[in-house]
């Protein structure tokens, strides 16, 4: 049995809750080209993962975390506790390294990810406080074996068959990360991948013939209001291609 690690980092748009629900990976190399967090890698931890990402900063995060000694990170300022970091403080002044302070960012909050203060949730569990930094300094062993690629990936076919877990922005949001993928090549070229291809999008997106995979409530926000049900589709070549 193999444990399920928590998420690495809060990320909008993170598959991490209804990861379980997605098929099982039937290759033992896993691609994710749209990395985020990286949900469904990290509930599949021990497959050869390879990552890719074309923000930076989430990029430098990952290669933080996937070479960092755990110890490091054990060592990190928290919100919580005696020396807590105080809500409003600017993690750009903190004296650890840069992809350390753009870790303890992303844990802040989920919408304003480029925010560099601390927020005033930040000592609540489930934030940056010490229980999440001991449990990430402990799990950071477990993704040794990964791959994080700075880049996009959209276009490559390799020659080797894998597991493919594709998570794009949505199509009806698709400038929230950035620049807008061209969904009429990205369809053509998942269809070509070699190996099982799952792909996530929302109800509204036409680029391949979707169906509903769940109805996924976001958890209730810090404030207390329960968010509305959401409903994830997907797209599969159960099957794999050949
Ligand atoms: C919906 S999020 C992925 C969420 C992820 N599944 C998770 O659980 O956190 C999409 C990610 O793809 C990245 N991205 C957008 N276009 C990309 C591309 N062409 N290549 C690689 N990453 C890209 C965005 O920066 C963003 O981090």
């Amino acid at each position: 049995l193999t444990v399920r690690l928590g998420p690495f980092f809060k990320f909008y748009g993170s598959k991490y809750r209804i990861a379980p629900l997605y098929p099982a990976p039937l290759y033992d190399t896993l691609i994710e080209p749209f990395a985020g967090s990286a949900s469904y890698a990290t509930l599949h931890h021990t497959r050869q993962v390879g990552l890719a990402e074309v923000d930076p900063d989430v990029a430098a995060v990952w290669r933080y975390l996937i070479s960092v000694d755990g110890q490091e990170i054990a060592k990190l300022p928290v919100c919580d506790g005696p020396d807590a970091l105080p809500a409003g403080f600017d993690l750009r002044g903190l004296d650890v390294p840069e992809p350390a302070r753009l870790l303890i960012r992303y844990w802040q909050r989920v919408g304003q990810s480029r925010c560099w203060t601390v927020s005033k949730w930040g000592h609540l569990s489930g934030f940056w406080c010490a229980r999440t930094r001991d449990r990430l300094a402990a799990q950071v062993e477990h993704i040794r074996h990964w791959r994080i690629l700075e880049g996009s990936l959209v276009g490559a076919m390799p020659r080797g068959k894998g597991t493919w877990f594709i998570d794009p922005p949505y199509q009806a949001q698709s400038t929230v990360y950035g620049d807008a993928p061209d969904f009429a090549l990205l369809g053509r070229w998942v269809r070509a991948l070699p190996g099982q291809v799952i792909v996530c999008e929302a109800p509204s997106a036409t680029w391949l013939p979707f169906v509903k995979l769940t109805e996924a409530r976001v958890g209730p926000s810090i404030t207390g209001k329960s968010h509305a049900k959401r409903t994830e589709m997907i797209w599969t070549n159960s099957e794999g291609n050949t």
